[in-house]
């Protein structure tokens, strides 16, 4: 995934421009006075599905969340990309070839993890094996796991012996140290190198994609230690990053807006088996910044952490909260917008056994879960001394104002305050004056996750899960967005469109000449939808910006475009400039269809008339044609479904003129350009029989 998309993937686009823009939703949309131009009928339109949005008053303009900031903020497209990887907290620096290596590592253990996870998953099932047996009927009978919850979390077992699945994998042609580095084997000082899960219930860790990263794997001899025995750190596993269950619960998250947080695998398999989707496993360890940035603010706005009620518990929870209040707080302004809460298990039970025992309690415990501010003084102040001194109650205080600060967005709320000094005896105004004085200093400090923060490794992926990974139990949802719209017809060619460009910059006169050709007298056509080719040409916001640097290269001499682009470029984006030059030529247009010219190019070049400037211009401006066209539709449907949504919402559509104008304009346009592409196919296809003749051209 590219760093656009990463950022794309976890910024939502009606958060971010409310934060400076008033929208209101109208339907399926929402809706502001647009910023960019002075009006008082709002036609400033964001669309969530999309991750749109556009003005169709004045501007005429629309985009992605980057062409937003770009436009709001006056940036370039890197100031964007730095800017915008800040909030998201996504690091953007280029791959470097060591990294491209890492890449392909890490597919080829994606592959070996998934085969493994399937064989232990087989031999759970193995009615010939004894042992196996044991296994599925403590997963049935004593964790209480019905055979459809044991196959959707691909629950598998792992035989007693030391090399079952070493042997079952290099049997396939994975060698010892794959396995090795899979985190399935291990090698002894000795050098002997065996399998590291040994009859044991194995609990497949998945990322939020579904795909297998590790395993959790759990003792069944009850002397057998430890309890749980994990996977290591490896190139795809990182405890401290995953939540177990995450594939599972996230169209159920997104749904309800609220993400449960449970300690235990089989805590969240048990919710997972009695129909509460939404809840997701810690594993093992404090709940990490990285794990919350997962669910929130993007997917949840309320995250409730159901945390076991012993005192090991309390201080995990109470450190959850810190991390909570930190990661949070970076990137809203001090400002939480997520709902935290806390819900305390009782009688010193896990989800679990809870679960199996009184389904039913659950909802109502996820519902009644405490405020972090209640839960915390709750807890703080219990474990006060009844006589505590005054330096104990203060010191009391001063740990739970930062908490109060930053999760109930207003300190001021009467109620925390007054009960926070009634129970420390402490007078409100000194709370007060306490925790103006954090702020203070909080606020002097460099914001976390700004540039002076040590750069994070990049996180796995953060695409939605696919829809039929989420499990059928949820209604229908609003439909998972995927990390890049563009579909694969219309990624192709842009791609193919910028590399003829920059390979031959000249191509770009031809395809204008073209447009305004066909624009003829028309003046609102030449300024509207058959201007120059330019940026918003193209869907993807990287796409876009080679574009624009590739204007700028036109408009200066001192270097060869291609050079000049180079070294204009956004370092992060010469990743994306290669992918569009070497792309493989022939591949390319074949799989563009048109066969006439398909055909014809390479005849073409057999005859060393590959690039051919006659032919080549021919066919960029096709491409271009139906790239433009492209953008019509594009930017058209988007004016569609608001009509639609306007007419459900029975909210009325600005009867903006100069809307009305730009469909007619769009619409006379893309009528033009597809009599054009009909007249060139002619044109091919006469070129097609002879293609000597084409030489001769
Ligand atoms: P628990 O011991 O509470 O797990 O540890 P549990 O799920 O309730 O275990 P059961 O019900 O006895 O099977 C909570 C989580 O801590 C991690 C695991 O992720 C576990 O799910 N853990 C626990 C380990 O990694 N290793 C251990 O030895 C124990
Ligand atoms: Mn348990």
């Amino acid at each position: 995934m590219s760093v656009v998309d990463e950022i794309k993937s976890r910024l939502d686009i009606v958060d971010y421009i409310q934060r400076t823009v008033p929208l209101k939703k109208a339907g399926r949309y929402y809706k502001a006075c647009c910023p960019f131009h002075n009006e008082r009928t709002p036609s400033f339109v964001v669309n969530q599905d999309t991750q749109s949005w556009r003005c169709f008053g004045a501007c005429a303009e629309g985009g992605d969340i980057f062409s937003f900031a770009m436009k709001q903020n006056g940036w370039s497209f890197s100031e964007a990309l730095n800017e915008l990887a800040k909030v998201a907290g996504v690091e953007v620096a280029p791959q470097s070839p060591e990294q491209r290596i890492q890449t392909e590592t890490v597919d080829r253990l994606r592959g070996l993890l998934k085969t493994i996870a399937d064989y232990y998953h087989d031999r759970l099932f193995d009615a010939n094996d004894p042992a196996a047996v044991a296994a599925l009927a403590y997963a049935r009978e004593k964790r209480g796991l019905s055979v459809e919850t044991l196959k959707k979390f691909g629950i598998g077992f792992a035989p007693p012996g030391w090399q079952n699945a070493l042997e079952y994998l290099t049997q396939l042609g994975y060698s010892e140290d794959d396995v090795i580095d899979a985190g399935v084997a291990t090698r002894n000082d000795a050098g002997r190198v065996y399998d590291r899960f040994r009859h044991r219930l194995i609990v497949p860790i998945r990322d939020e994609r579904g795909r297998v990263i590790g395993f959790g794997a759990r003792a069944l001899a009850p002397d057998d230690q430890p309890k749980y025995l994990n996977s290591p750190q490896t190139a795809v596993f990182d405890k401290s990053r995953v939540l177990f269950a995450l594939d599972l619960a996230g169209r159920s998250i997104r749904d309800s807006e609220t993400a449960v947080i449970v300690e235990g695998y089989l805590d969240a398999i048990q919710a997972h088996q009695a129909g509460f989707t939404n809840v997701v496993a810690q594993m093992g360890t404090a709940l990490t910044e990285a794990q919350l940035k997962r669910l929130a603010p993007r997917w949840a706005r309320k995250i409730v952490l159901a945390l076991d009620a012993d005192a090991a518990g309390q201080n995990a929870t109470i450190r959850g909260l810190e991390v909570a209040r930190e990661a949070l707080q970076a990137d809203y302004g001090g400002r939480l917008s997520v709902d935290i809460r806390i819900l305390v298990i009782p009688d010193a039970k896990d989800p679990d056994d809870l679960i199996r025992e009184a389904p039913e309690r659950w909802a109502a415990l996820v519902d009644e879960a405490l405020p972090v501010a209640d839960y915390a003084i709750g807890v703080e102040a219990g474990n006060l001394p009844p006589n505590a001194s005054l330096q104990e109650r203060e010191a009391v205080a001063r740990r739970l104002l930062p908490i109060l600060i930053a999760s109930e967005n207003d300190l001021y709320r009467k109620d925390n305050l007054q009960k926070l000094a009634l129970r420390l005896r402490i007078g409100e105004r000194d709370l007060l004056a306490w925790a103006a004085e954090q702020q203070r200093i909080a606020r002097a400090r460099p914001p976390r996750g700004a540039s002076l923060a040590p750069p994070e490794p990049p996180p796995e992926d953060l695409e939605p899960p696919p829809p039929d990974a989420a499990g059928g139990a949820v209604a229908p949802a609003q439909t998972a967005r995927p990390a890049s719209p563009t579909p694969a017809y219309e990624a192709e060619l842009e791609k193919y469109c910028l590399r003829i460009l920059f390979q031959h910059p000249e191509l770009f006169y031809h395809v204008n000449r073209k447009f305004r050709e066909l624009a003829a007298e028309d003046a609102g056509l030449a300024r509207g939808p058959l201007a120059e080719l330019s940026p918003e040409d193209f869907s993807r916001s990287d796409y876009r910006a080679l574009m624009a640097v590739f204007r700028m290269a036109l408009e200066q001499d001192d270097m060869e475009p291609l050079d000049f682009i180079r070294a204009q470029l956004d370092p992060r984006l010469h990743v994306v400039l290669d992918a569009v030059l070497l792309d493989e030529v022939d591949g390319m247009r074949n799989r563009l269809g048109n066969r006439m010219l398909a055909d014809l190019a390479a005849s073409l070049k057999q005859n060393g008339r590959l690039a051919s400037p006659f032919n080549l211009s021919v066919e960029m401006i096709e491409k271009a044609l139906r790239l433009r066209v492209q953008r019509l539709l594009r930017e058209r449907q988007e004016v569609a479904f608001l009509q639609m949504e306007a007419e459900t919402a029975q909210d009325a559509l600005p009867e903006h003129a100069d809307y009305l104008e730009q469909l007619r304009l769009s619409i006379t346009a893309q009528h033009l350009i597809e009599q054009e592409l009909a007249r060139q196919i002619t044109l091919s296809k006469q070129f097609q029989i002879t293609p000597q003749i084409a030489n001769r051209i």
